[in-house]
């Protein structure tokens, strides 16, 4: 019989459950919690409480959704971290429960890596053709910045990060300053399709190697608008979708430059890219285009797989389903990232 695999992620602000069959995904439900709006950003104790009221009714659905029963389950995978520590052990607890209520194996996925594996999920009509290794994959979240190399599913090297913000941050933080609602990132996408990305420029770092730094280029951004709003009070405006589609191209520059110097360092062709960020559209755009300039084989995510969802953590833990790779009831939640 087919393995059917559980996943459950409730890292941050989203609460999700989804079953996978071996690769395939058969349901993927995602419980966004809109209590964050109010206050511009994730508030850690109204995201547990959300996570507590959300995580039966949204299992129960990816169950129902998938078609199978609680007793049909191989195994339940669940994010271990890193992320908010009193969001993952809703999550932790209710799969410990599950999985030894039960008695299936239980296993532990790491957010980071699962955001990167989510490239290997097979949709719903078995179609997509899967990624080849070795794969460089530029992962944008709005915690983390990295360029990861995988030579195989769980041999991955992080290359790059960010030495300060990460991108989605500071995408967050730019659209707090111009007093657009949280999360920013998409509606910075959304007001730069009008724009000029050239119309105003905003220093960017020049780190060696494949680091990122975006503290600088934050700063910059702040302090360049506080001049023109002294000489024109209603500069933002009248300017806003330009504005943004220039902070988002410094952005989108930032990693694409990092990208292509490490595939073309490294000699690797398979590119993919993948978390919250993945999901922008110039930045998807400007990978396309590198993609046709060096001929990579890029793989772009669904939309539904950008942002934080379960069948990402369901994927890593067929993988390691596969291998035996299971957890104890005893491990614990961690909220900073581990070595890969
Ligand atoms: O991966 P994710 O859902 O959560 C983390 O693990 O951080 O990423 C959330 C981040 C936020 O910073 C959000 O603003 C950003 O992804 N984001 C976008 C877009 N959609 C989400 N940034 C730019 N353009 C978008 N379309
Ligand atoms: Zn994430």
């Amino acid at each position: 019989m087919k393995p059917y695999i559980l996943g459950i992620e409730s890292s941050c602000d989203d609460t999700s459950a989804a079953v996978l069959c071996e690769n395939r995904i058969v349901s993927n439900v995602i419980a966004s919690q809109a209590v964050h709006a109010a206050y511009g950003g994730v508030v850690p104790e109204l995201a547990s409480r959300a996570h507590q009221q959300n995580i039966i009714p949204v299992v129960d659905m990816a169950l129902k959704q998938a078609g199978i029963d609680k007793k049909d389950l191989s195994a339940v995978a669940f994010t271990r971290g890193p992320g908010l520590l009193g969001s993952l052990l809703v999550g932790v607890s209710f799969a410990k429960a599950f999985a030894l209520g039960l008695k299936i194996p239980l296993i532990e996925v790491d957010h980071l890596q699962a955001h990167i594996l989510s490239h290997f999920i097979q949709n719903e009509e078995g179609t997509r053709t899967l990624p080849q290794f070795p794969l460089l994959c530029l992962t944008v979240s709005g915690g983390h910045t990295q360029i990861v190399l995988l030579r195989d599913f769980f041999d991955m090297e992080i290359l790059g990060k960010t030495i300060d913000d990460a991108a989605g941050e500071t995408l967050d933080k730019a659209a707090k300053i111009l007093g657009l609602p949280y999360p920013g990132g998409p509606v910075i996408d959304k007001l730069a399709k009008t724009g000029n990305p050239h119309a105003l420029h905003f220093a960017e770092a020049h780190l060696p190697g494949y680091d990122f730094s975006f503290s600088g280029l934050k700063t910059s951004f702040l302090y360049t608008l506080q001049k023109l709003v002294q000489t024109d009070a209603d500069f933002v405006a009248h300017n806003l979708n330009d504005i943004c589609a220039s902070i988002q191209e410094a952005v989108v520059h930032s990693l694409t430059s990092k990208l292509e110097r490490a595939a073309r360092d490294l000699h690797i062709k398979n590119i993919a890219v993948a978390g919250g960020v993945s999901a922008n559209s110039a930045l998807r755009n400007r990978l396309t285009e590198l993609a046709s300039k060096h001929r990579w084989t890029l793989h772009l995510p669904e939309l539904r797989f950008t942002t934080d969802n379960a069948a990402m953590i369901a994927i890593v833990g067929y993988q390691k389903y596969l291998s035996g790779n299971f957890a104890s009831q005893s491990d614990i939640a961690y909220t900073r990232q581990k070595n890969q």
